[in-house]
């Protein structure tokens, strides 16, 4: 299945031959930092294991619900996708490559990815934790229409170091 966002980049599912692109991707502190499940470093076995929780979630929901972020040569460039499930409620997590930050990549992807969520999957409500930490984050979910619903103090335990959130939310 493919989601077309626009004339140079598309969604499609994860496929095996795309490990490698992965894990060089990954394997980047800066993205480690500002993420909540992605490992640094991030290794074979890190790969494998994505794999498994993406086939996981697909055959739970039906439906493909994790999605490649592709250029026009088909290669990933970052990845998107749903998790948390609820009813009518889903949390929406995406990350990029670092040489594509800063061109309006991941606001054209979330808009597109939403749309698809609510036209496909009968979601009412999209969610999203952002770390403080992460304004670019933060700035992408305002841009396709997200609004904060709170600040969650000290939500998050990583490496030792209390962390803030906000949480966002988007209605269909
Ligand atoms: C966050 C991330 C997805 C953004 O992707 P992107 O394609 O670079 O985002 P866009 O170019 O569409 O938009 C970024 C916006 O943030 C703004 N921005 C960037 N750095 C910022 C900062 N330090 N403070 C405030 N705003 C910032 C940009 O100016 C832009 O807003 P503008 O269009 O109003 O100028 C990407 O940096 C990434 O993958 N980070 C690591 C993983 C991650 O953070 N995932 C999300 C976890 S919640």
């Amino acid at each position: 299945m493919k989601v077309v966002v626009n004339h140079q980049i598309h969604l499609s599912e994860f496929q095996q031959t795309d490990k490698v692109t992965l894990i060089e991707h990954l394997n980047d502190r800066d993205i480690y930092e500002r993420t909540l499940r992605i490992p640094f470093p991030y290794a074979e076995k890190d790969a494998a294991d994505w794999f498994v929780r993406v086939a996981k979630i697909t055959e739970e929901q039906g439906r493909p619900c994790h999605f490649a972020i592709r250029g026009a040569d088909d290669a990933v460039i970052g990845g998107c996708g749903f998790h948390d499930f609820q009813s009518h409620r889903a949390e929406v997590g995406y990350w990029l490559a670092k040489p594509y930050w800063g061109r309006g990549i991941m606001t054209a992807v979330v808009k597109r990815i939403c749309q698809h969520a609510f036209d496909e999957f009968g979601l009412l409500k999209i969610v999203a934790h952002v770390y403080t930490l992460n304004p670019a984050s933060a700035r992408v979910l305002e841009k396709c229409g997200f609004v904060q619903e709170g600040l969650l103090r000290s939500q998050y335990l990583k490496d030792g170091k209390l962390i803030d959130a906000w949480l966002f939310a988007l209605f269909e």
